[in-house]
C-alpha cells in the first residue's frame, strides 16, 4: 500500500463555486489577514476562504481550463520551486492544511524577502533561498515529500524538476509543473517544446492529459503526473533534454488545443456547488 492510499480520506480544502456560466475558486486559508494578493477573503459556516485567481495562479488556471490529474492534498508535504512573491505557494499551503508542509524555493532575495513575511502568518510555508539548480546540495527540505511543484522560467526547466524529484520525491509522488515553453529556447515552436518535455517526463512518470494554460497564461502548459515506480534510481542522463532539435516536426496537436471543459453553463449563481470533477468539495 502506498502512502497516499494509506493515509485517511482528504477533507477537500478546495472549494468550486459556480457563478454564471463561470466557476471560481477558493480555498480554506491555513493563514491570517491581510490578502496576499489583493484576493477576496469570506466566511462560510465558521471557516475562512480565500479567492483564488486564475488569472495569478497557473494551478488555478489548471482547474479552471480541465486539468483533472492530481493536486495538493491535505495533510501531504510538497517542495515548490519557483515561488516568487507566494501568491500560488500559499494556496498550496492552504490544500495541504495546517497539518502539511510546503516548502518553497527562490532564489531572488527581494521575492525571498516577502516568502519570508508571509511565512509568519502560513505557519506551513518553509521557504528557502537557493537556485533549485543546486537543490541537490542544499540540506533543505530535509525529508522526503508527497509531491514536487514546478514553475520555473528556465531553458533547462525540465532538468531541474527531475533532478529535484528524483533526489526528493517519495516513491510514487506527484510532479506538478507549469512548462513556459517561450523559455525553453527559439529553436523549437512551443508545441515541438512541449512534446519533447511531455516524452522526456513520460519516461520518468504516469503522465496525466497536459492542459494549455491559454487564455490564463499564453504559452504555459500544466503538465505531470505520477512517479513511475524506481523513478528514483533512473539515468536522468539516459535521454536528451527537452531543446534538442526535433527530426520531425509536425503542427500542434488539435486535441490539445482544445484541451478542458471551460465554465460549465450553471445559472445557479453564487451558490456552492459540488465540484463533479476530481477535484474539490460542496460546500
Ligand atoms: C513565474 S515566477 C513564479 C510565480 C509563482 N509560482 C506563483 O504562481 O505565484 C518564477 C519565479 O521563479 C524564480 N526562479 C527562476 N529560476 C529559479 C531557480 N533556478 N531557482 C529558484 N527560483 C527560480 C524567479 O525568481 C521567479 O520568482
Amino acid at each position: 500500500m502506498t502512502q497516499r492510499e494509506a493515509r485517511e480520506p482528504s477533507r477537500d480544502r478546495l472549494v468550486v463555486e459556480r457563478v454564471g456560466d463561470g466557476r471560481r475558486f477558493w480555498t480554506e486559508t491555513v493563514g491570517t489577514f491581510p490578502p496576499v494578493y489583493g484576493e477576496r477573503w469570506i466566511e462560510r459556516e465558521g471557516r475562512s476562504f480565500r479567492g483564488w485567481s486564475p488569472s495569478r495562479s497557473k494551478l488555478a488556471a489548471a482547474l479552471d481550463v480541465g486539468w483533472e490529474g492530481p493536486i495538493p492534498q491535505e495533510g501531504e508535504t510538497w517542495l515548490y520551486l519557483g515561488a516568487a512573491t507566494g501568491t500560488t505557494a500559499s494556496h498550496v499551503a492552504d490544500l495541504v492544511g495546517p497539518k502539511g508542509a510546503v516548502y518553497v524555493v527562490e532564489k531572488s532575495p527581494r521575492p525571498f524577502q516577502k516568502l519570508l513575511v508571509l511565512a509568519e502568518r502560513w505557519p506551513n510555508l518553509l521557504p528557502i533561498l537557493a537556485d533549485a539548480r543546486s537543490l541537490e546540495e542544499e540540506p533543505y527540505p530535509p525529508r522526503m515529500v508527497d509531491g514536487l511543484y514546478a514553475d520555473l522560467p528556465q531553458p533547462d526547466q525540465v532538468d531541474i524538476v527531475l533532478r529535484s524529484a528524483r533526489r526528493f520525491l517519495r516513491e510514487r509522488g506527484t510532479v506538478l509543473m507549469a512548462l513556459k515553453t517561450a523559455s525553453m529556447g527559439r529553436d523549437l515552436s512551443a508545441p515541438l517544446h512541449l512534446e519533447q518535455a511531455e516524452r522526456h517526463l513520460g519516461r520518468f512518470l504516469t503522465l496525466e492529459r497536459t492542459a494549455r494554460l491559454a487564455p490564463w497564461h499564453r504559452g504555459h502548459y500544466f503538465i505531470g503526473g505520477e512517479a513511475r515506480p524506481g523513478f528514483e534510481n533512473l539515468d536522468l542522463a539516459a535521454s536528451p533534454p527537452p531543446g534538442s532539435p526535433e527530426p520531425e516536426p509536425r503542427s500542434p496537436h488539435p486535441r490539445r488545443e482544445g484541451r478542458g471543459r471551460g465554465p460549465r453553463s450553471d445559472r445557479e449563481s453564487g451558490r456552492w456547488v459540488p465540484r463533479p470533477a476530481r477535484h474539490g468539495r460542496s460546500a
